[in-house]
């Protein structure tokens, strides 16, 4: 029988329970879809920006802080701040539903970072929205310039912890965000084969952003001098 799939005419020939299987399914389906587009290409996309820092401030905050006019800030607000929300609050759902297990292996542990690297990323997101958006363009009245982040992340020292703990926990979030996104999440890799062609993407994944991410943080450090 087909599942409905919306609920504000519900089909009262299915029961109750049936249509609250199909609404948890399509929440469930959307938390994974929004996390991975456009949220995900998002943040690839602004860490990738940030290596602007290596050619000075001029080039960074042309490619970090400028919009071209108010419509394209009003844009990349919506399109990363509703998906956010709506990510973080299913993700924190899930991770009430956290099960402890004695099993250990591979899968148990990276159901494990998985979770704690959500929670490290909440805590780096918290304190960057606040520290190099909010405060600078909506308490100062400007965008964050050059030469504060860079001198933070040179001369103090949590600022450059945080950051560096921060790409990590992203890195890995967002690779292991990949191989479940394709596995479990939409089932686009249902072979034992097509899992491991995934596993080793999400690696790559990995190692890639944190590559960019910390070699970012570097070129600030240097520039912060
Ligand atoms: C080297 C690391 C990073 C640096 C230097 C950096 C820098 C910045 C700066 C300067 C802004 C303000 C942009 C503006 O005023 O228009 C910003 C915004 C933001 N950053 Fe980062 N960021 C970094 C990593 C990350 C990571 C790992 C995430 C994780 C998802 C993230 C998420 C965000 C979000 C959601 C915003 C606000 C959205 C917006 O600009 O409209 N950032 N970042």
């Amino acid at each position: 029988m087909a599942l409905p799939l919306t609920t504000d005419q519900p089909d009262r020939a299915v029961a109750p329970s049936e249509r609250t299987i199909a609404r948890n399914f399509l929440l469930a389906r959307m938390g994974s879809f929004l996390a991975f587009f456009p949220l995900g290409i998002w943040t690839a996309n602004h860490l990738w920006n940030q290596l602007a820092a290596f050619s000075g401030a001029r080039t960074w905050e042309e490619s970090v802080t400028a919009h071209a006019n108010p419509a394209t800030a009003a844009l990349t607000f919506t399109v990363v701040m509703v998906p956010l929300v709506w990510h973080v609050g299913w993700g924190l759902f899930r991770l009430g539903k956290t099960r402890s297990s004695t099993v250990r292996n591979v899968s148990n542990l990276r159901y494990w970072l998985q979770r704690a690297s959500a929670i490290g990323l909440l805590a780096f997101l918290g304190a960057h929205l606040w520290l190099a958006w909010i405060e600078p363009r909506f308490v100062v009245g400007r965008p964050e310039p050059f030469s504060d982040i860079a001198r933070e992340m040179h001369h103090h020292t949590p600022t450059l912890i945080v950051y560096v703990l921060g790409i990590l926990a992203i890195a890995y979030h967002l690779a292991n965000g990949v191989w479940s996104f394709a596995t479990m999440g939409w089932g686009i890799a249902v072979s034992k084969s097509a899992q491991a062609w995934f596993e080793r993407l999400a690696l790559l994944v990995f190692f890639v952003l944190l590559a960019i991410g910390w070699a970012s943080i570097y070129a600030l450090y240097r520039a912060g001098a």
